[in-house]
């Protein structure tokens, strides 16, 4: 069988979380929000399917990116709507990207990345963090046809952040634009949209999976000046977002109120797991993100993860080239982290 680009055939392919179905674990893995979503976005998904799926959606989520321009303070113009931040990060790729041009990144990071260079047919230019989480100068230095750089920030698995101020000096040096992954900035004390304006080359990606709690209804959006937003609207899909999750994520930043409640409350369950984790001995990044990354000295990390998946709490063991495996543990309710500090105490003992 030889259909397919080599490219295709040589890489493994992203593996995502494991996602149980119909189980009872305490899903502490992929970053969910253990909130329910508003009620309001459920009535408006409601009221998209009373008024019949028959016709084809809004191709370009008007009325979302008219919701967001206003709580952001953009222009709608600014704003490209995705299938989730994923199909943000596949569009620009494709549209920047060719076979044979590099793409760079940090590790550890979000391990997407990688996939969507090979799919490419692109080079991985592969910047290793600093101790500290910091990018040292390897990060921005000039590579011929490097074409796009990726930032996950908050970064996964760290939860680490880099300031605003620095991520302006990134992209001044950077030869070519810089996506700033902000899949967990609500759960941040910074974020970068305020550098867009500023510099052409800086585009940042959103999502409404996490602190939203809409993982499962798909809906992320990119904030870029308009005349990069126009070239890659002609790479998407023509109806990428459908009509459910137009409205379901319209109701959603319309819904402050819910949003700021269950954003609060992660943010204190977060300060209380750190705190916890760092009791029994574990070394804990601090984290400005839904999740905690820790590994502890005498508990090997991946025994930890069975030893915690038998108990019934499934958190992600991820291990990465020139680094210490560690567990990627999600905030969840103060319930669901009771039940995961009492199992992994009895693990410890
Ligand atoms: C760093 C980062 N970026 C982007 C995403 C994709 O999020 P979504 O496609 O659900 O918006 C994730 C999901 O886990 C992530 O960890």
């Amino acid at each position: 069988m030889n259909y397919f680009r080599s490219n295709i055939t040589a890489m493994t392919g992203y593996v995502p979380g494991e996602q149980p179905q119909g189980t009872k674990l305490v899903k502490l893995n992929t970053n969910e929000n253990p909130y329910d979503c508003a009620p309001k976005v459920k009535a408006a998904i409601g009221h998209a399917v009373q008024a019949g799926l028959q016709k084809y959606p809004d191709p370009t989520a008007t009325a979302f990116r008219q919701q967001a321009g206003e709580l952001l303070g953009v222009d709608p113009d600014w704003i490209l709507c995705g299938n989730g931040s994923d199909d943000i990060l596949t569009i620009i790729t494709r549209a920047l990207v060719d076979s044979g041009d590099v793409i760079r990144y940090p590790n550890p990071s979000y391990v997407l990345y990688k996939t969507l260079a090979e799919i490419q047919g692109a080079e991985c230019d592969v910047v290793e963090f600093q101790p500290d989480w910091s990018l040292g100068e390897a990060f921005t230095a000039p590579r011929e046809r490097l074409k796009l750089a990726y930032l996950a920030n908050p970064n996964s698995p760290s939860g680490t952040v880099i300031s605003p101020d620095d991520v302006a000096r990134i992209a001044d040096q950077l030869p070519c634009p810089l996506l700033v992954d902000e899949a967990y900035a609500d759960f941040s004390e910074t974020n970068c949209l305020g550098l867009v304006a500023k510099n052409e080359k800086v585009m940042v990606s959103r999502s409404l999976s996490k602190s939203y709690a809409l993982a499962g209804l798909r809906f992320g959006f990119l904030i870029a000046q308009p005349q990069l937003i126009e070239q890659f609207a002609k790479v998407k899909d023509s109806y990428n977002c459908d009509a459910m999750a137009i409205a379901g994520a319209t109701a959603a930043i319309g819904d402050q109120q819910w949003f700021q409640q269950t954003r609060s409350s992660i943010i204190a369950t977060r300060g209380r797991l750190e705190a916890e984790l760092t009791r029994l001995g574990f070394e804990c990044v601090p984290s400005q993100a839904n999740f905690v990354w820790c590994n502890h000295p005498d508990h090997p990390a991946e025994s930890l993860y069975q030893q915690l998946k038998e108990g019934g709490v499934l958190v992600r063991y991820m291990s990465y080239p020139n680094w210490n495996d560690g567990l990627r543990v999600t905030v969840g309710t103060d319930q669901q982290i009771d039940a995961f500090l009492t199992i992994l105490t009895g693990l410890l003992a």
